[in-house]
């Protein structure tokens, strides 16, 4: 199987990235991961760029100077596929046109439920019973763009943001590799 080529943008810790680059060591897996991409110089999520050997590329500059180099290597280096994973800037509506379809993202809630920041704290205040995450695709209004994969997560009575967020997260690990399988039909 010839594998497609991803690149991941970050800006924080990257345990989604970890997860990504773990899925894509097996032989099955329907992408490799080509190239990470932090707006923050100092993003903890680079260490798993370094330690599995992937090049990465620090563009800690505005939003136009960002996408326009961004954009430059992502075509030069002829990625398939561009995976946000904690990529906290919005991409401007001429960047996702230029790399039109190919653009996903994940977040925290179950959507179209929660769009934008603080899910976990909106969701509790809420009471919700059930929230969880989704895998989508990026299309000029935020979180709003074709749903992949979705997972639930149950919420206990008295959770905390912080414990819901680490529920929530560990089933983010699985959608982000069940959604790049499902876009490209492989098990
Ligand atoms: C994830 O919870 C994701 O849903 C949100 O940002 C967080 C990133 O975590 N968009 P990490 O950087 O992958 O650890």
């Amino acid at each position: 199987m010839v594998k497609k080529k991803a690149c991941v943008f970050i800006s924080g810790g990257g345990t989604n990235l970890r997860s990504i680059i773990k899925s894509s060591r097996d032989y099955n897996f329907p992408i490799n991961v080509k190239l990470v991409i932090s707006n923050k110089k100092d993003a903890k999520g680079i260490y798993f760029a370094k330690k599995f050997s992937i090049p990465h590329i620090i563009l800690n500059f505005d939003k136009n100077k960002f996408e326009k180099i961004a954009l430059k290597e992502l075509f030069q280096r002829k990625i398939n596929l561009l995976c946000l994973a904690g990529f906290m800037k919005v991409l401007s509506k001429k960047f996702i046109r230029n790399f039109k379809g190919n653009i996903i993202n994940i977040h925290p809630s179950l959507l179209p439920k929660y769009k934008g920041l603080n899910t976990f704290k909106r969701v509790l205040k809420d009471r919700e019973k059930i929230t969880g995450c989704t895998v989508h695709f990026v299309n000029e209004k935020l979180d709003s763009g074709k749903i992949i994969v979705r997972k639930r997560v149950e919420i206990n009575s008295k959770e905390s943001p912080e414990k819901l967020k680490y529920k929530v997260q560990l089933e983010e690990y699985k959608a982000y590799s069940m959604a790049i399988r499902k876009i490209y039909n492989s098990n």
